[in-house]
């Protein structure tokens, strides 16, 4: 069997990382980077970390308008699968790479595996929403990670036979990498302690894209600031839209390069709280128990929101500072939400793989 499996963001890299080995292992597997994302600490570092082979074929698209970027790595993706013509393409959420790969498959008629299938927040207005819908409806194995993303499908009308509740990956790669993590050092590093810091990470479009929304939320985290230490790993395009719009964070929130894999997890593992718009992140703060506030008026990820584990804080300035605050000063209610257990799957990625091979027989 052959197989190609198409990435090019940071989120792709991580929630691939435990199935790849297992693909290189058991089949002629090509791997195609589309070039998405493309600084070290974006791309590169996840490889070297997760010890992941590198890509068969580097695309070098880098960053374009939401139309051309799709356009140029459809173009390119291509070419890739007309000479290596496998007879599955796997895809993984919801970027710019994930819809060009599914579109790709979908026009040559080539089998197509989307991992994180199903999950809706319904807001057309987010790149990734009209990602995702496109790549379901172009998959011919739709891996859901949970219940609800099963009963979005088929509220679009797929087929059930094509819908596989197997879980998300991401837990996976959590679990194989936790024993790794060297959270005093990093602690040290950045002059914090344990269990004493707010984490905090912006990256989205749909936060970034309209100044307004951007400037409240960086009011709400200068307010927060004056509360509590907060740690901002900042995303190349936050960092761009900031320095474009003229926005300034307080000098009190220490604002760092994005982090390694295993550097992100220290600093999520011992972080009092997190604060995000992060799809992924909103996953793993359920492994380690941290109490994660979203920074969106909806989420995909409901099955944690529904449980009472995250909770979702919308985009209103005073809403995000009060309610920050507030948990803060209530250590009941941290440790409340940190007695919550979610029990999230494990395993994922060898049920992916049997599903594989049995399809293949
Ligand atoms: C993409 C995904 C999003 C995912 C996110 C994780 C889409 C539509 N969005 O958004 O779903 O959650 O990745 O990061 O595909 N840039 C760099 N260096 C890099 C990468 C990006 O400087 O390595 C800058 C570029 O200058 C560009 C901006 O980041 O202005 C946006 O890059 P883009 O490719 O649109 O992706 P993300 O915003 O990261």
């Amino acid at each position: 069997m052959k197989v190609a499996t198409i990435l090019g963001t940071r989120p792709e890299i991580i929630k691939l990382s435990a199935l790849l080995p297992l693909l290189d292992a058991s089949c002629t597997h090509i791997l195609i980077h589309t070039g998405q994302h493309y600084d070290y600490q974006m791309d590169a570092v996840f490889f070297d970390e997760l010890h992941l082979r590198k890509p068969a074929y580097m695309l070098d698209i880098g960053s374009h308008e939401q139309g051309k970027q799709t356009g140029m790595m459809l173009w390119k993706i291509e070419e890739v699968l007309l000479k290596e013509r496998p007879d599955m393409v796997i895809v993984q959420g919801d970027t710019n790479s994930t819809l060009s790969g599914a579109l790709a498959a979908a026009k040559l008629n080539i089998p197509l595996l989307h991992l994180e299938a199903g999950c809706r927040s319904f807001n057309r207005e987010m790149p990734e929403e009209i990602n995702r819908v496109i790549a379901d409806h172009l998959a011919h194995f739709l891996i859901a990670p949970d219940e609800q993303s099963v009963i979005n499908l088929r509220n679009e009308g797929i087929s059930s036979e094509k819908i596989f509740l197997l879980g998300s990956t991401l837990f996976d790669a959590v679990l194989r990498n936790r024993d790794f993590l060297q959270v005093d050092a990093v602690l040290k590093e950045f002059g914090l302690q344990k269990d004493a810091f707010v984490l905090t990470t912006i990256h989205r479009a749909e936060t970034t894209r309209k100044s307004e929304m951007l400037r409240g939320i960086v009011q709400a985290l200068n307010e927060i600031s004056k509360d509590a230490t907060m740690v901002f790993p900042l995303h190349p395009r936050t960092k761009k839209v900031l320095d474009e719009q003229g926005i300034t964070l307080d000098e009190r929130i220490k604002v760092i390069e994005p982090q390694s894999y295993f550097r992100f997890l220290a600093l999520l593992s011992a972080a009092t709280l997190c604060l995000t718009d992060s799809g992924g992140i909103q996953e793993e703060a359920v492994v380690f128990n941290t109490p994660c506030l979203i920074l969106r008026n909806e989420t995909e990820w409901v099955r944690f929101t529904r449980a009472g584990k995250n909770i979702l804080l919308g985009t209103s300035p005073e809403q995000i500072s009060r309610r920050t605050i507030d948990l803060l000063h209530n250590r009941e209610e941290i440790n409340r939400l940190r007695g919550i257990i979610y029990p999230y799957e494990q395993g994922v990625v060898e049920n992916v793989l049997a599903l594989l091979n049995k399809w293949k027989q």
